[in-house]
């Protein structure tokens, strides 16, 4: 084979394995034994683990512990964690589609992102999180906590924590049916899955808070949220500092 013979078999042996690794790449991440969970990354949707439906921790003592948290720990958080706030947030917890939240009307009218810095697993950047197929999908590639944190009157907790879960909220999907009434319907639900993801939280050792205080538009803005969708929540989420124990 000639010289210039040789140099194109090089060439497309290697765009075939360029192509072939940007196409789907496989990835491994270590929280439990291991092996235990692949998460299969296809450019910007990642698979979550499957949520654990099972506890050591009763809904009593998640009830009577919950507090507050707004210091966390340096230490990231895990995909398996992040993955069971989200699913106790939003996830979907029976065939039929309904999920852990009650929703008037079963519309869902929630929308539930976050904000990643430092979880294991996950590029920085802003995620959505897909209730079905319990995936998330990056639609921003870069770590917003620190503009997050000054369009949250620079509340150190936003700034601190490796995630920030926001809860967003399309009020047309609820008012469409209910009218005004709808909105209160919205406000409702919001509190009901922020307060899933603090019980959660809780039974995983993690802290977080509700944070309700924010500049709507900068934190719109700066989420990419579409016109229709107004921020309700943030919720840092961290390990606990030893400060918490
Ligand atoms: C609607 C709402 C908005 C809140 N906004 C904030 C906030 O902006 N920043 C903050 O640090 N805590 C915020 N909190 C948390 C409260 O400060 C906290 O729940 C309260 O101090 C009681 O403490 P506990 O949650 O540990 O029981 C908010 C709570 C609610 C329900």
């Amino acid at each position: 084979m000639t010289f210039a013979g040789s140099s194109r078999v090089v060439l497309i042996v290697g765009i075939a394995v360029s192509v072939a690794a940007a196409g789907v790449i496989i990835l491994s991440f270590p929280h439990g034994s291991p092996g235990q969970t692949r998460i299969i990354s296809q450019g910007r949707l990642v698979s979550l683990p499957a949520p654990e439906r099972t506890g050591m921790v009763s809904v009593e003592e998640a009830v009577a512990g919950r507090r507050s948290v707004r210091e966390y720990a340096a230490t990231p958080l895990e995909l398996s964690e992040l993955s069971q706030l989200l699913w106790a947030a939003q996830g979907v917890t029976d065939p039929s589609g309904l999920r852990a939240a009650p929703s008037a009307g079963a519309l869902y009218p929630l929308e539930i992102y976050i904000a990643c810095g430092n979880v294991n697993g996950l590029v920085p950047g802003v995620y959505q999180y897909l209730p079905e197929p319990h995936a998330v999908n990056r639609v921003i590639d870069r770590d917003v906590r620190e503009d997050l944190y000054r369009s949250a009157l620079e509340q150190s907790s936003v700034r601190n924590a490796p995630a920030v879960i926001i809860i967003a909220a399309d009020y047309q999907r609820t008012t469409g049916k209910y009218g005004e009434r709808g909105i209160r319907y919205v406000h409702m639900e919001a509190g009901h899955a922020a307060e899933n993801v603090y019980l959660q939280a809780y039974t995983l050792g993690i802290g977080t808070v509700t944070i309700g205080a924010f500049d709507d538009s900068g934190v719109a803005s700066l989420l990419g949220l579409p016109g229709n969708q107004t921020p309700l929540y943030l919720m840092p989420v961290g390990k606990k500092s030893m400060k918490n124990f």
